[in-house]
């Protein structure tokens, strides 16, 4: 368990993940090191400077996964890292050098300084792109399936760069890992869902609550979709960070749902979107594809939140947050 004197490293410590989970670190007793690319920008950091116990118990540091090395100095006395933190531009006019090499390239650094800082442990924050990018869908996938990455690079669907980013930095951190017998573990979060402490709207709301805001570039992500709330997925980087046992990658997906029963669930709980009922395109009577936590669960971590909770307390911060209006009339943002 955590004590006041266990120093961990969070990085993307303001983002959606990496603050809610700093939150829960500072709650359990751990000191954190968070990392930013500009600790100046109080719009981006204020949310975690005014969190309980962040004046004793965490300081900010500048980090950028471009900068070989810049995260060497947060990272030394440490004994464990949250890496977390990886560029999100789905719009980048330049994926290659703004999105895949910054993800490969920044695990690597980061790897590197765990090393020489000895550190126990680094959990990674991977993500269901590097499983199941694939030109058909199973039934069920676990662990040992990776995305086809050839398949991503022809079809270049909504995010295909950042699919590409995550699987090639998980597999490169793998092999490092292993040459330099590093305690590495990856958790695989399919989409985050729930209420946040960020003040911005945050990338993966962009895709979960895209029937309100009828953003259907996002509908093929959750077309087929898995789902987990913000705090379980917290409480999993936790519960795996001080599991002695904790080894390789771990999926951590509580929900399956396709996207006729997410816009079913806004529908009923938010009338006043008018959230679609057909999407073009989208079968009716699409299989369910679901992600197997089975891993995770055997080794004693549960589940705490429904569907419900998860697009609920999203919806509903996003409104006390003034990031979505009241209703579907005025433009969402
Ligand atoms: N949310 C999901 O549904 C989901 C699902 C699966 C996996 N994940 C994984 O979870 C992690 C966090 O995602 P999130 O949803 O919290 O996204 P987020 O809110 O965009 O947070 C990502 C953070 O990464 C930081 N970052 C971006 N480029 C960087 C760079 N070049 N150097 C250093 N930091 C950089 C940003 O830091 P600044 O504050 O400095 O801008 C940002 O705070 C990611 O690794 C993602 O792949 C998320």
């Amino acid at each position: 368990m955590g004590s006041e004197s266990e120093v961990v490293c969070v990085t993307g410590a303001a983002g959606f993940i990496g603050s809610w989970l700093i939150m829960r670190l500072l709650e359990q007793g751990y000191t954190v090191r968070a990392t930013v690319r500009d600790p100046s920008n109080m719009k981006k950091v204020k949310h975690l400077l005014d969190l309980p116990k962040a004046k004793t118990h965490m300081t900010l540091w500048k980090a950028d996964l471009n900068d070989e090395g810049s995260f060497d100095e947060a990272i030394q006395g440490c004994k464990g890292v949250f890496h977390v933190a990886t560029p999100m531009d789905f719009e980048s006019k330049d994926p290659e050098n703004e999105v895949i090499q910054p993800t490969i390239k920044g695990v690597l650094s980061i790897m590197k300084a765990c090393v020489k800082a000895k550190v126990r442990r680094l959990v990674f924050t991977s993500s269901a792109g590097t499983v199941n990018v694939q030109p058909t869908q199973k039934p069920v996938y676990d662990e040992n399936s990776w995305s086809d990455l050839d398949f991503v690079r022809s079809v270049k669907m909504t995010g295909w760069m950042y699919f590409v980013s995550k699987t090639l930095a998980e597999q490169a951190a793998w092999k490092f890992a292993e040459e330099n017998n590093l305690d590495f573990i990856s958790i695989i979060p399919v989409l985050v869902v729930g209420p946040f402490i960020m003040s911005s709207f945050p990338p993966s709301l962009i895709t979960a609550l895209s029937p309100i805001t009828r953003n259907e570039a996002h509908y093929t992500i959750i077309k087929q979709g898995q789902f987990v709330h913000l705090d379980d997925l917290c409480e999993s980087h936790i519960f795996l960070y001080e599991h002695p046992e904790a080894k390789g990658r771990y999926i951590c997906s509580s929900h399956d749902a396709n996207i006729h029963h997410i816009a079913k669930l806004l529908k009923d709980k938010f009338p006043e979107y008018n959230v679609p009922t057909e999407f073009e395109g989208i079968d009716e009577n699409l299989e369910i594809v679901s992600f197997s936590s089975k891993k995770l669960t055997d080794m004693g971590f549960k589940f705490k939140y429904s569907l419900e909770d998860m697009f609920v307390g999203a919806v509903e911060c996003c409104r006390e947050k003034g990031l979505l209006p009241l209703s579907y009339e005025k433009k969402a943002c």
